[in-house]
Formats: structure tokens, C-alpha cells, sequence
């Protein structure tokens, strides 16, 4: 067995619409699946070209379901000539029921507050619903108010929408946008509202409330409905949201004209969206903002490169202070487990906001899930 995983088979597999598909994982050790935080993810190791690769997928199940844990995964399928995506398209088109795959337990900071009382507004276009659901199911017993709002492109696309609509009662609703619903979605009366989210359908639909919103979908869906919850009036410090995408915080996103711009044409784009890695993209170092961790001051030395930065807590890792200064470190997971980023920590110290998987070496520092407490040099 490979260190830091376990094996589980793939108990059912389930279409749950044309382009994502469900996978119901059990462990083959006859133990009891792992404690999940409604929001986490897990990693999955899988064959690559070469090396295997590791791919996260958030449990879209209900976190207290004892016997599985449930992932449900798009077909990242190559667009104009592109390579189809290795991992989801490995899992939709090689894995069959019976197969075995190696996994890590949960992980990720996007998790749901159970210690609030406020109502929630679970909020996600695309596949970005997966981690909404596992926090619905959640929801369905603690006596909050909560707004499942969800947008995709038609039925055709829409997955576990019965399972949302089969948790709704006098305290949970959900409303489906379809951009481009067809005939079919029409006879049978299966969306709320056709086009986007905007800040008329917000404004007429969502009951006025102080909300805390979970927010996952696609990078220029999520840039645009940050924006928008803010026009609405919901405070930043309210807005929790995870990229499925490599992307870092969309405060930064927001001042970015070319990432406006794509916001603009949102909705067209989720369907077509690039999901690469980045968990854990709470919208961090704002103030107010809820945040990873208390920054701390210090210069941070890329020895190698002959370039420093200062810590001020707007990067949310090492990793993003040194892609901030312009620099290109080694990255893949972005979450402490799959050992690429890792290099020589010539002086200083570092804390971990995220374990990682596999300590590294004594004088080796994992640069994307830590930050530097006081000044550090890094051989980079
Ligand atoms: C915390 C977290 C949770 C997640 N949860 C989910 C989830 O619940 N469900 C889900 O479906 N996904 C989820 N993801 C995304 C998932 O981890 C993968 O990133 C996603 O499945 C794509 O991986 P892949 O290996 O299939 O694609 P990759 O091989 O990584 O490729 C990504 C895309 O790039 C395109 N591409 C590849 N090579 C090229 C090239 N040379 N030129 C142009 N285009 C190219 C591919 O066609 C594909 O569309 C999550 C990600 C994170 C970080
Ligand atoms: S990028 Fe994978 S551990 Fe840092």
C-alpha cells in the first residue's frame, strides 16, 4: 500500500448527467470510511503517462454516511484538439465497479461554520455544486435557513438535482438558472429561472438576510458572483469559497481587468472551464475577510533568483508570495501532498497552514501550504 493512502473500491458507479458521473468509494479494509467536514475533498491517485498523478475531488455525499464516501466528477474532455483530462476522464472511461484506487483522507479549510447560527446561501455553478450538496445534506437538520442556488447550462448538464430538491422543505430552498435550457427542461418545469445570475434575480429571488455564502464554480463565475454578492450587500468576510481551478484570491482576481472582463461572460464559459488545483481559496487577507491564518511580517529571500518579497499576508502561502514576485516554483496538488514544491529552507522558519502528507526532510519546506514566521530564505 502506498504511504499516506488507503485503498477503496469503487462500490457504484452513477451517471448523474451527460458529463458527471458519481463514484461511491469503500474502503477494502472493512473500517469505517473517514470522519468528512462537509466541504472537504480527497485525493485520489491515479495512473499518468508516466508517474501516477494525484487529482482532488470534493465528497459530494452526505459527510455522515457511514458505509462511502461519494465523489462526482465532470469529464474534463479536450476542447479544440486539447488532450482529454487525465484524471476525470480516467475515471469516466477506465474505472468500472470493483476497481481498486488509492485515496487520502480529507482534507481543505472550504468546510462549513456548524458552529453558526446564520443562514446560509450555498451558492455554485457547474460542477461547483459537489461540495454545496455534502454541506446541504448538513444543513437539513440544523434548523438554519438555507438557499441552494445553483446555475449550469440546461438539464442536460445539471447534476444531483433531484437529491437537492429531495432535501427542501419550509426551510430549504433551491432555485436552479439554466443559461440554455431546452426543450425538454421546459415540458418538465426543471429551472428557475434561464440566463445568469444576476443582480435582478438576486435581488428578486434571494429573501433579504444575513447570510453566510459558500461560493464554487468555474473562476470567472466565482470573480463575477463575489462582485455581485458584494453589490447585494453581503460582506466579504461572509463569502467562503473554494477553486476548483489554479487560482489564488478574488480580491486579486477582482482588480484584474482581463479576469473582469471573463466575469462578464461567465456563464458561457462554465461548461468549458479549465479545472486545475488550488484548495483551500478562502478569500484571504482582506479585511474582514475570514482567512487561513494571522499573517505575520518578515522578508522573504528566493536566494536562487536574487529577488525578496515582504510577508504582508495578501498571499496565502510561500508559493503565491514567490508566483507574486513573478517567480515560477515547481507546484502541482497546491495542498501539501504531493511533494512538488517542496525545496531547501537555508534560513528561517516556516508553519504549516495545511500538513502536509509526507513530512518532508529535515531542511526541506513545502512552499504551498506554509508561511514564514519572520524572515526566511528559500533556495528558489
Ligand atoms: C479542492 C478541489 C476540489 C475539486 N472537486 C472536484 C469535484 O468535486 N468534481 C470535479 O469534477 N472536479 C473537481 N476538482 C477538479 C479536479 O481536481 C481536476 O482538476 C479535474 O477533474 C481536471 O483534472 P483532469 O486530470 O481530468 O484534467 P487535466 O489533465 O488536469 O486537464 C485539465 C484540462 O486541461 C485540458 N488540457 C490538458 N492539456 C492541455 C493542453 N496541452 N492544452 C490545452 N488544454 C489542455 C484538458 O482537456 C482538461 O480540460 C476539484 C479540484 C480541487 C482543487
Ligand atoms: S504543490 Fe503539491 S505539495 Fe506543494
Amino acid at each position: 500500500m502506498v504511504v499516506g493512502f488507503r485503498e477503496f473500491r469503487v462500490a457504484d458507479k452513477v451517471a448523474e448527467s451527460d458529463i458527471i458521473t458519481s463514484f461511491y468509494l469503500e474502503p477494502t479494509d472493512g473500517a469505517p470510511v473517514w470522519e468528512v467536514k462537509p466541504g472537504q475533498y480527497l485525493t485520489l491517485r491515479m495512473p499518468g503517462d508516466g508517474d501516477p498523478v494525484l487529482k482532488t475531488y470534493s465528497v459530494s455525499c452526505d459527510p455522515s454516511e457511514t458505509r462511502h464516501h461519494r465523489i462526482t466528477v465532470k469529464r474534463e474532455a479536450g476542447l479544440n484538439g486539447a488532450p482529454d483530462g487525465v484524471g476525470s476522464c480516467w475515471l469516466h472511461d477506465q474505472v468500472e465497479v470493483g476497481q481498486i484506487i488509492d485515496i487520502a483522507a480529507p482534507r481543505g479549510a472550504f468546510v462549513l461554520d456548524e458552529s453558526s447560527n446564520r443562514p446560509v446561501l450555498l451558492l455554485s455553478g457547474g460542477v461547483g455544486l459537489t461540495p454545496m450538496v455534502s454541506m446541504l445534506h448538513r444543513l437539513r437538520d440544523s434548523g438554519r435557513d438555507v438557499y441552494f442556488l445553483h446555475a449550469c447550462e440546461n438539464g442536460r448538464v445539471h447534476a444531483l438535482r433531484d437529491e437537492v430538491l429531495a432535501c427542501v422543505n419550509d426551510r430549504i430552498r433551491a432555485r436552479f438558472v439554466y443559461r440554455t435550457p431546452d426543450e425538454a427542461d421546459r415540458a418538465a418545469q426543471s429551472f428557475d429561472a434561464q440566463g445568469v445570475i444576476d443582480k435582478a434575480f438576486l435581488q428578486n429571488n434571494l429573501p433579504v438576510d444575513d447570510y453566510e455564502v459558500y461560493l464554487c464554480g468555474p473562476t470567472p463565475f466565482m470573480v463575477a458572483m463575489y462582485q455581485l454578492l458584494q453589490d447585494v450587500g453581503v460582506p466579504k468576510g461572509r463569502i467562503a469559497y473554494e477553486f476548483f481551478g489554479k487560482a489564488k484570491s478574488l480580491d486579486q482576481l477582482l482588480v484584474k481587468p482581463d479576469i473582469r472582463k471573463a466575469a462578464s461572460r461567465a456563464a458561457p464559459t462554465i461548461q468549458a472551464l479549465t479545472f486545475l488545483t488550488d484548495p483551500d481559496a478562502w478569500a484571504a487577507a482582506d479585511e474582514g475577510a475570514k482567512h487561513t491564518g494571522t499573517p505575520s511580517q518578515g522578508e522573504v529571500t528566493f536566494r536562487k533568483s536574487n529577488t525578496s518579497a515582504e510577508w504582508d499576508g495578501f498571499a496565502g502561502s510561500l508559493l503565491e508570495l514567490a508566483e507574486n514576485a513573478g517567480l515560477n516554483p515547481e507546484f502541482s496538488c497546491r495542498s501539501g501532498i504531493c511533494n512538488s514544491c517542496k525545496c531547501t529552507l537555508v534560513s528561517g522558519t516556516v508553519e504549516y497552514f495545511e500538513e502536509p502528507l509526507i513530512q518532508p526532510e529535515e531542511g526541506q519546506v513545502l512552499i504551498c501550504c506554509s508561511r514564514p514566521k519572520g524572515a526566511v530564505v528559500l533556495d528558489i
